[in-house]
């Protein structure tokens, strides 16, 4: 019976001194990634400055304001007390703000490549998507970027507890270092003629983060929040089936869907898109409309 009881107790203790080694080790190569370092050259980019540029850009940058905040002077994202902070950084040229010491480069380093000006991957920012910028959005926001007015804002830095790190490991919140799965050339795409049509629908769409959420094919996915229910099936095989243009224009502008569902601004940010011109809305419809019918993909 002695025998019997320490070699259960053998047992159980290599089971749990495994455990916590395969614990420590998705922790290590989390936080290996968060420090692993880039190095993105760029040649010295020439930024349009005039007030036509600058207008697009502030545009464009619509598509920053949920995270950065409405001003651009940095927001909490995200906060958990057991998983993590997301905090996006302060982007005006006041105190705390990362605009008083980015160059042209930076700016592109950061939106298109997802890389910090200290070599570090960008924590949670969609750069995948900004990844798909047209050269004229992407220049002409770092135009608008750099006009923004100082606003004092000392913002902290993002921090991830242990707990987190090993969740990332694990995939539970998605893509959060986009540097690791964009490639990293400059052959900066042309620009897409703006008009309601599916190509500039795509566009809009591929920049605008909408497969971040409704997943690669847009019929559902896993949300990078772990509080948010899962992304809608926003293919034909879904509700959108029956909705008119109309209808959608609506739902993106007052967040609520034709079968009354209100939208929560804080996992469906319709409260940003609701600001993207008519084009933009009614392109993004067409696109929508022209996709195959999808079953929706189970997350
Ligand atoms: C989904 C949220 C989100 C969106 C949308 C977003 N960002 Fe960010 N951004 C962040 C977070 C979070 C950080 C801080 C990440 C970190 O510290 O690793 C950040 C960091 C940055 C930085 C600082 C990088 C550095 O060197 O520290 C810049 C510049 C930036 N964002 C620009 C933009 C611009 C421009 C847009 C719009 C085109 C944008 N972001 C959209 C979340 C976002
Ligand atoms: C940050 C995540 C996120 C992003 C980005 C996002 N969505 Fe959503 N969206 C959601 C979630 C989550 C739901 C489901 C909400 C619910 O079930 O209450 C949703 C629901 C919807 C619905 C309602 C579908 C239905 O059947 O009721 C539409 C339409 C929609 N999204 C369109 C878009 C479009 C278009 C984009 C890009 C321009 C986009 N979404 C980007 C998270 C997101």
């Amino acid at each position: 019976m002695r025998k019997f009881f320490k070699w259960l107790g053998i047992i159980i203790g290599s089971v749990i001194l495994i455990f916590a080694a395969v614990i420590l080790f998705l922790y290590i190569s989390t936080n290996n990634r968060i420090e692993e370092k880039y190095t993105i050259n760029i040649n010295k980019l020439n930024i349009p400055e005039d007030s036509v540029s600058i207008e697009q850009g502030r545009h464009r940058a619509l598509l920053c304001q949920g995270c950065h905040g409405d001003d651009l002077a940095g927001k909490v994202v995200f906060s958990s007390p057991a998983i993590c902070e997301i905090i996006a950084p302060n982007l005006t040229p006041g105190n705390g703000g990362v605009g008083k010491k980015y160059t042209n480069e930076d700016w592109v380093r950061a939106i298109y490549h997802g890389v910090k000006k200290n070599g570090n991957a960008v924590l949670i920012m969609p750069s995948e998507d900004f990844h798909n910028f047209s050269k004229e959005d992407l220049f002409t926001v770092v135009s608008f970027l750099k006009t923004l007015p100082p606003v004092d804002n000392e913002t902290k830095p993002c921090r991830l507890t242990f707990f987190a790190k090993v969740l990332v490991s694990l995939g539970a919140f998605g893509n959060v270092l986009n540097a690791e799965t964009i490639e990293h050339t400059n052959n900066f795409s042309e620009s897409v003629h703006i008009d309601s049509n599916t190509k500039f629908g795509k566009y809009i769409v591929n920049i605008s983060g909408c497969r971040h959420c409704h997943g690669k094919q847009l019929n559902g996915g896993k949300v990078p929040n772990p509080d948010s229910p899962p992304g809608a099936n926003i293919t034909p095989g879904g509700n959108l089936e029956k909705w008119s243009e109309s209808d959608f224009i609506t739902t993106i502008r007052t967040g609520k869907t034709p079968e009354g569902k209100l939208l929560n601004p804080v996992f469906m940010p319709w409260r940003d898109f609701s600001k993207m011109s008519d084009t933009e809305i009614s392109a993004i419809y067409k696109y929508l409309k022209y996709l195959p019918k999808l079953k929706k993909f189970d997350a």
